[in-house]
């Protein structure tokens, strides 16, 4: 293993530990997936993440074939959603609380708050429910997550996606507060939604300021300039 391959794994196994420190996790629920070499690196079956260290971290191949550990049941739409989706490097899955419970209901979240916009469209949409680790349930997260950074898993949790590890974990983080806010805002009633054109202006503005793509990212502000 090149060290340079450690570092990427030791960074999965970080950031899997940060999923159970943000509480978006728990047990053995969950699974980490990187883009890397002529495959992806990612995490074994059923281990917890505060006894996981890089060695466990499981090499794949597109066909399917690994090296290491038993890889995550999971490992086919971590695959598939590696394969389609060129523009992410990062899949992230987990059975945080809220999303899962919204997902419980096979609810797809509208855009009852602007943040929904960061997922890339007007819904937060939830994948009919699959059994877990078969062709199905990937199958049905490819649908869910056309033109989406993230989605929920009908009776299941929910995926996030990232260029980055950070960038996947900030999503799923996302996608959890919005998850646990509309639930809140449900106690009221159904919120209103916001209409097409004005999240059409979000989506806008977020591209244009690189929104959630951390400080490192360029992007223009209306309002600010920076000084010389
Ligand atoms: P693994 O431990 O096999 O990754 O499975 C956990 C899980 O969340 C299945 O959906």
């Amino acid at each position: 293993m090149t060290p340079e391959e450690h570092k990427l794994r030791q960074e999965m196994v970080e950031t899997c530990r940060a999923m159970d420190a943000r509480g978006i996790n728990q047990g053995t629920a969950g699974n980490l997936s990187l883009r890397y070499g002529a495959g992806f690196l990612i995490t074994p079956s059923s281990m917890p993440y505060d006894i996981m260290q890089a060695e466990d971290i499981v090499e794949m191949g597109w066909d399917g074939t690994y090296v290491g550990r038993r890889p995550s049941s999971e490992w086919r739409f971590h695959r598939d959603i590696l394969k389609t989706r060129t523009d992410m490097n990062v899949v992230l899955h987990c059975h945080s609380l809220y999303a899962t419970s919204v997902a419980c209901h096979h609810r797809t979240i509208p855009a009852f708050h602007y943040m929904v916009g960061v997922m890339g469209g007007t819904t937060l949409r939830c994948a009919r429910y699959a059994t877990y680790g078969t062709q199905g349930l990937s199958d049905a997260a490819i649908e869910a997550l056309e033109g989406r950074k993230a989605c929920l898993l009908g009776q299941h949790g929910q995926i996030a996606l990232g260029k980055t590890l950070d960038a996947a974990l900030w999503m799923a983080i996302e996608v959890e507060t919005l998850a646990r806010m509309y639930q809140q805002a449900l106690v009221l009633g159904e919120p209103p939604v916001l209409p097409d054109d004005e999240m059409e202006r979000v989506i806008a503005q977020m591209t244009r300021m690189s929104y959630g793509l951390g400080p490192e990212e360029e992007g223009t502000n209306d309002v600010a300039r920076k000084r010389d």
